[in-house]
């Protein structure tokens, strides 16, 4: 008895050996379809980067519709079915799929084929929807310079052309839709309804997004959590109209004065923010966990020097590390009112502005946060004059436990294709749709990104290494593989 279960055990052994031995045969032909076709990926991707496909501004419309025409093309061609170009009330979603059996698992890949606005346009070294292709000290191997290169067209292309080569070589492990969507950078205010009335169409095991960076080329990172979103726009008026600077000044409320000193209140020395039942929820990040997360080296220097930056400022107690990941920030992104044209005016105007994002940690809610900032601002306003707070939109932070199968299968797919360690990585930005993807589908949101935070992503002259690109079609077959088991 004994005897038989071990020999079974040995056959068994023997049989997955040789099951291993032929999936790794197959994975060495689907990366040596992708290095014998890198070149045309490339060119392809170019083809994408052309098409201004800016969300933001509605003079780039067709743009916009002809791009994800574009993506669906490359979905087909590359070996999709049930090709769709879904309409919304906004633009509309990409979607494709590969079902090779109902009981296999199913993993769903979502981008955005939308770019921000290139503006400063003038701070371009060549225009913004031209791509070329340039070396850089942080990029010897060269990177694509154009708007969207890392975000996100050169991240979900890689998907695009990781299914091509599985499919071409026979190696897809398990099913695989796309959704693919053109509203990402204002807000997706129309895929959360798009998702909730498509929960058959995108059901699922885990998704898989390619919209983040890694912490640097020498050391790859899987994204393990993003920070929400809160954004408000505020106004503050003082006089019902205009005045004269000379006939009126010394003697009224100037709203600029006024709205200044009021964000200036809203942050304190040590970098905390005081409004109101702030950090109320705000989930304090073991001691353990963070000094997991700073194996991960802060280089003061390099990040100084890398923004043109004399010295840096923060949250006290805490590095910068986490300062742009675990902890929840303010930032005025604008603030405008008065006379701003050519030459002087004198001028005291009746309205001020600002525009102020929150970036929001577990477990603080966007409505939540929006309601204190609302409440707290209207608080500090002096009497004598009028304040008003806009929401726009917001968004739920992310955080994908560094056990999870999915997590674990974008580790070692990246452990693969760097021959490195794969540390987990908290991102500061935001994607919203990861918070709902769970909540609406039940599944997990992996944040397999590939760019580096100094890709200037919705900066002039972004830019997307050409080795980070290929590191990303590589580890998505190997992703793949590691997840359907
Ligand atoms: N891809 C970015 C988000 C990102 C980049 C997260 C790098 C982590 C690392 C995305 O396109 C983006 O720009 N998101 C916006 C939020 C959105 C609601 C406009 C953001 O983070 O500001
Ligand atoms: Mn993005
Ligand atoms: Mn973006």
């Amino acid at each position: 008895m004994l005897w038989i279960k071990s020999e079974n055990r040995y056959k068994q052994n023997l049989f997955s050996q040789s099951l291993k031995s032929k999936k790794n045969k197959l994975m060495q032909t689907t990366l040596n379809y992708i290095d014998e076709h890198k070149q045309r990926f490339v060119e392809e991707l170019f083809e994408l980067l052309k098409i201004p496909s800016i969300s933001a501004d509605s003079a780039y419309k067709n743009e916009v519709l002809k791009c994800a025409d574009l993506v669906a093309e490359h979905l087909k061609n590359a070996g999709a079915d049930n090709v769709e170009i879904c309409q919304t009330k906004g633009y509309p979603v990409v979607f494709g799929e590969k079902i090779l059996d109902k009981n296999l698992p199913t993993v769903l890949v979502y981008g955005h084929y939308d770019v921000q606005p290139p503006d400063p346009l003038d701070e371009w070294k060549k225009p913004p929807f031209e791509p070329y292709i340039e070396k850089t000290e942080i990029h010897p191997s060269g990177a694509i310079f154009a708007r969207g290169s890392a975000d996100d067209k050169g991240q979900f292309f890689m998907h695009l052309k990781a299914f091509e080569a599985m499919m071409k070589t026979n190696s897809l492990p398990c099913n695989v839709k796309f959704i693919l969507e053109g509203e990402e950078e204002v807000g997706s205010a129309n895929l959360g309804t798009f998702v909730n009335e498509n929960r058959e169409k995108l059901a699922c095991d885990c998704i898989v997004i390619s919209d983040t960076h890694i912490y640097s080329n020498e050391q790859p990172t899987v994204t393990s959590g993003l920070r929400g979103l809160s954004y408000v726009e505020v106004e503050v008026e003082g006089p019902s109209i205009d005045l004269h600077s000379g006939l009126y000044g010394g003697a009224v409320p100037n709203p600029i004065h006024v709205l200044s000193r009021m964000i200036a209140k809203l942050i304190d020395e040590n970098g905390h923010i005081m409004i109101d039942g702030f950090y109320d929820n705000v989930q304090e990040v073991s001691a353990e966990e963070r000094a997991e997360m700073n194996r991960l080296k802060d280089d003061p220097e390099k990040f100084k020097k890398s923004i043109g930056l004399k010295g840096i400022e923060g949250e006290k107690g805490y590095t910068t590390l986490e300062r742009t990941s675990i902890r929840p920030t303010l930032d005025c992104n604008g603030i405008w009112g008065g006379y701003i044209g050519e030459g002087a005016k004198t001028v005291i105007p009746s309205k001020a502005f600002a525009k102020i994002s929150m970036r929001l940690v577990p477990y603080q809610t966007p409505e939540e946060i929006t309601e204190k900032f609302t409440k707290h601002f209207e608080k500090i306003a002096p009497d004598n004059v009028k304040v008003k707070v806009t929401p726009h939109h917001g968004g739920m932070p992310y955080v994908l436990p560094t056990d999870t199968k999915e997590f674990i299968a974008a580790k070692k797919a990246m452990e693969s294709a760097f021959g490195k360690e794969v540390l987990p990585f908290r991102g500061g930005g935001s994607i919203p749709i990861t918070a709902m993807f769970e909540k609406i589908l039940g599944a997990k949101s992996v944040l397999m990104g590939f760019g580096l935070d100094s890709d200037a992503i919705h900066s002039p002259n972004e830019h997307y290494g050409l080795f980070n690109f290929y590191k990303g079609i590589e580890s998505v077959p190997l992703f793949f593989r590691n997840y359907a088991g």
